[in-house]
């Protein structure tokens, strides 16, 4: 039994995820609950891990990441996270966060995802919560929408609901694995928008409706090609929405592509004409590309003038190692 004196402190793991259907906006952005559902697949080797821990006299929320102690805005931001936690699910006590992320650094794969649910899973630890699984990818939410996605492995699906309770992601029953995702990088330059702002502009535009309206009508297709497991019908699906997204985000008067971004697009039509071989793109100007794991070695041949890194499936996020002393 832990005194009233003691440290205690919980280590989790979780993996980035990339998504397939892209979510955009919010309908309420304390809560962060979407307008429409979103699917991803999470990646493996590309993970955020987090120690949470009590200090008994703590008088504030701390934030170190990858060993440095983090900036007043981004300790404020997991600040507020908390507040919100600490509000909904009764719990007290100022957090100590050491958080390492084991994602390259800009390569366009958002590491808030694995870092809020690798939070989320310590946080649940820490305070006896006794979440399950789908509490604890509304437990991740909070801190980042995509978060939710993370707490599971492979294909995932957040419902997007119209309250805290039922917004949620969960797992889809699948067994395809022969899937990879290339990551092109083409900068490492921290983006100049969040895609929190970016999404609230985007709310205003008229073509968010259509964004929304289309994302719905795909989301039932997405589901039939994952389990048939085609790359054929999911790669056109998942380009879709990713231009989609990309229009919305446009009509705010925000590109986050670059030139180099267009070139390379250009530059894949000749690759895809031999391979299945579909691009998708997030809040940034690097882009990934879903294909079979036997296309792989080939591809990487055609892409050898970029830089470029190879991930597979990943699996649940976990708690490493409880300690109380
Ligand atoms: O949850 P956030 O704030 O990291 O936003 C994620 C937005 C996209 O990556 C562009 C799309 C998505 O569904 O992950």
């Amino acid at each position: 039994m832990a005194s009233h004196n003691s440290i205690k402190s919980v280590t989790a793991r979780a993996n980035v995820n990339i998504a397939l259907l892209k979510y955009w906006g919010k309908k309420d952005e304390t809560l962060k609950i979407p307008h429409q559902s979103s699917i991803s697949l999470t990646l493996d080797d590309l993970y955020t891990v987090s120690t949470l821990s009590l200090f008994p006299n703590a008088c504030r929320d701390e934030l170190w990441i990858n060993g440095e102690e983090a900036s007043e805005s981004d300790r404020n931001k997991l600040s507020e996270y908390f507040d919100l936690v600490r509000k909904i699910y009764h719990i007290n006590g100022f957090i100590h966060v050491d958080s390492h992320n084991h994602v390259p650094t800009g390569a366009g794969l958002a590491s808030s995802a694995s870092s809020y649910a690798s939070i989320a899973l310590a946080l649940n630890e820490l305070f006896n919560m006794g979440l399950d699984k789908i509490g604890l990818s509304r437990l991740a939410r909070l801190g980042s929408g995509s978060a939710s996605r993370s707490i599971f492995g492979g294909f995932t699906v957040w419902h997007h609901g119209d309250n805290h309770d039922s917004s949620f992601a969960e797992a889809l029953d699948t067994n395809w694995d022969d899937l990879a995702f290339i990551v092109v990088i083409l900068s490492k330059d921290k983006k100049k928008i969040s895609s929190r702002e970016a999404m609230k502009k985007s709310l205003s535009t008229s073509e968010y409706l259509h964004f929304v309206k289309r994302s719905e009508e795909l989301y039932p297709l997405f589901l039939d090609a994952i389990k048939d497991k085609s790359i054929e019908r999911l790669g056109p699906l998942v380009e879709e929405s990713s231009n989609l997204l990309h229009q919305t985000i446009r009509s705010s008067g925000i590109d986050y592509y670059l030139r180099e971004t267009y070139e390379l697009l250009d530059f894949l039509k000749q690759i895809k004409a031999d391979f299945p071989l579909f691009y998708t793109i997030d809040a940034g100007p690097n882009v990934k590309l879903l294909t079979s794991k036997q296309y792989l070695k080939d591809i990487l041949n055609r892409l050898s003038s970029y830089h470029t890194l190879v991930s597979y499936i990943g699996k649940d996020a976990y708690v490493q190692t409880k300690n109380t002393w």
